[in-house]
C-alpha cells in the first residue's frame, strides 16, 4: 500500500469514496445531499474536486493498494484562525477509508502523510470537525493526538 498525491485521474474514484462517506453521514442527519439525486451529488462532488486541484492550498492524498484507490484525505492550509496564535492552520477533512479496508492503519498512514505535508508548509496547528456521534472517527483522531477544545454549536432554523 502506498500513499501518494491524488491526480485528476483519481476524481471518479474519489467521488465514489466520498459518496460512501456521505451515505454514512446521513445517519448523523446532515440534510444537504440526502435531498438530492445521487447523480446530482456526484456532479457536485466532481465539481468541488476539480476546484481543489486548482487550489495550491489544498492537499489531496490517496491510499493505493495495487491499482485500487482505497482511501483519501483532503487537507487545506488556511490563514490565521481567530482562536489560536498561528499564522496559518491546517484544516483536515474529509478523510475516508473504504469499508473493507478499515482498521489496517490506512487512515493512520494518510494522516501521517498529511501532517508531514502540513509541517513542510510551516503549518503547526491542525484542526477538524467531527460529528460527536461518529465514535470510530473520534476514537481514531484521539489516538492520533487530537484533543477536544472548541465546542461547535448548531441549531436548525
Ligand atoms: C476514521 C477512519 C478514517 C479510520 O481509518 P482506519 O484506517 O480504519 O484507521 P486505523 O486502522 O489507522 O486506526 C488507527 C487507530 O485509530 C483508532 N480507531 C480506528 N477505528 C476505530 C473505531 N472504529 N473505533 C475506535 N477506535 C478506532 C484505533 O485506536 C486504531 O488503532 P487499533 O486498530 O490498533 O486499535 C475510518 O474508520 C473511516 O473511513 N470512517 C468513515 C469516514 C469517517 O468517519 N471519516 C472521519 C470523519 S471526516
Amino acid at each position: 500500500m502506498k500513499i501518494r498525491k491524488a491526480t485528476r485521474r483519481d476524481i471518479s474514484r474519489l467521488v465514489e469514496l466520498w459518496w460512501e462517506l456521505q451515505v454514512q453521514y446521513f445517519s448523523y442527519d446532515l440534510p444537504y445531499y440526502r435531498n438530492k439525486s445521487k447523480a446530482a451529488c456526484f456532479r457536485l462532488c466532481q465539481k468541488r474536486l476539480e476546484k481543489y486541484f486548482q487550489d495550491p492550498n489544498v492537499i489531496l492524498l490517496v491510499a493505493q493498494q495495487g491499482s485500487a484507490v482505497i482511501g483519501f484525505v483532503i487537507g487545506e492550509v488556511l490563514p490565521r484562525s481567530n482562536y489560536h496564535r498561528v499564522e496559518t492552520y491546517g484544516d483536515v477533512g474529509p478523510l475516508g477509508v473504504a469499508a473493507g479496508w478499515r482498521r489496517q492503519r490506512i487512515g493512520t498512514r494518510l494522516m501521517q502523510a498529511l501532517e508531514k505535508e502540513f509541517r513542510r508548509r510551516q503549518v503547526r496547528l491542525a484542526q477538524l470537525y467531527v460529528d460527536r456521534r461518529n465514535h470510530p472517527a473520534l476514537g481514531f483522531y484521539r489516538r492520533r493526538g487530537f484533543d477536544e477544545r472548541m465546542v461547535h454549536l448548531i441549531k436548525w432554523l
